[in-house]
């Protein structure tokens, strides 16, 4: 018989009431939702953000790269961390230490395909063997007083009947706390067009919140989505990364049923400066301003110049060279 952690009830409330907000969650991304981009996205509308996914040996180990992800700030919150493996008591044991570094929850990664992470059985891998993920998720959720929420996939694939309506039911069954689906198979990838209706088809069969993963790109979308699915909330990747402001839209078009214009110029470069300045605040120049980088193209899309300041940036190696061509961008002159 397996022990049972109290609930840390505090925490459980305000989780609740959190996933009860139709919340607009930015996605767990390895290499793109660290600290700075979380703080991004929160200053244009993110409810709850997840850290990218922790390697929980890794994360035993106290290895630097699972130190760096699991290092959350006083203002880095609500965020959940995410932790993935393959050995449920490992699991089970990084998720305490998650949880005592100041996640507001535990997520447990059942979702990932890249060959590294599901080839040795963690991730996606789960997805092969329902009862084994949900034996291991309830593992997990014994084990923390925190709420426990698992993020997964609609089956391995190919099979055309997915497991994930009755795993939905069966993880909350063993007292997890929501579950988020991304609405592919593994075999997937990133490919193909997300099927919604199986987020709904799981929503339908249990009490506890489903988020809609998959193709949500702006605040029309999450409206849809949530309609279809009678979802609670939906999570956002991609369009994030290039998009932030599609938090905003979402809250605006679900809180309000409006539609905001797209960011101004104005703001647009205000939001690479800021995304710059914090990055070199927390990383230093060098690594700041390559971990920025990625993300200011993006957020100049369709700016005059913006494909040849993307290439200039690449090029970039100091913060004096990128305010400049941000300047010369913002007065309209061409970069060569
Ligand atoms: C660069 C990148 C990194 C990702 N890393 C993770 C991860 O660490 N954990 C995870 O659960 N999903 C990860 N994903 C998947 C996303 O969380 C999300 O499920 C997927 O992109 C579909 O949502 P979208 O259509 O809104 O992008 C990653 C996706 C991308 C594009």
């Amino acid at each position: 018989m397996l022990e049972t952690t109290p609930r840390d009830e505090s925490a459980w409330e305000r989780f609740e009431a959190l996933y009860r907000s139709r919340p607009a969650i930015l996605a767990p991304m390895e290499d793109v939702s660290d600290a700075v981009f979380r703080r991004v996205c929160r200053t244009v509308g993110a409810d709850v953000c997840f850290t990218e996914f922790v390697n929980c040996e890794g994360l035993l180990r106290g290895a630097e790269t699972a130190r760096r992800k699991l290092t959350l700030s006083a203002i880095d919150q609500p965020t959940a961390v995410q932790i993935y493996g393959s050995n449920p008591a490992r699991l089970a044991e990084a998720a305490q230490v998650a949880a005592e570094a100041g996640a507001a929850f535990v997520d447990i990664n059942c979702g990932c395909w890249v060959p590294k992470v599901a080839g040795a059985g963690a991730g996606a891998a789960w997805l092969r063997d329902p009862s084994a993920m949900v034996a291991m998720a309830e593992m997990v959720v014994r084990a923390i007083s925190l709420p426990v929420t698992v993020k997964t996939r609609i089956g391995y694939g190919p099979e055309s009947h997915m497991p994930i309506v009755d795993l939905a039911q069966r993880l909350e069954g063993v007292g997890v706390a929501a579950l988020t689906v991304h609405c592919r198979t593994a075999e997937m990838g990133h490919t193909g067009k997300a099927d919604w209706v199986w987020a709904q088809r799981a929503q339908e069969k249990v009490r506890f919140a489903v988020m809609v993963n998959g193709d949500v790109c702006s605040g029309e979308d999450a409206a849809r989505a949530l309609e279809r699915t009678g979802c609670a909330g939906v999570m956002i990747g991609r369009r994030a990364i290039e998009h932030p402001w599609v938090f905003r839209e979402v809250r605006a078009r679900l809180d309000r049923g409006e539609t905001l214009a797209l960011p101004t110029l104005e703001e647009r470069f205000a939001l690479c400066h800021l995304h710059l300045a914090w990055a070199v605040e927390a990383l230093g120049e060098r690594e700041g301003l390559r971990v920025a980088r990625r993300h200011l193209g993006g957020y100049l899309s369709g700016v005059q110049g913006a494909a040849r300041l993307r290439k200039a940036l690449h090029q970039a190696r100091a913060m004096d060279e990128v305010y400049a061509l941000l300047d010369r961008v913002q007065r309209g002159e061409y970069i060569a």
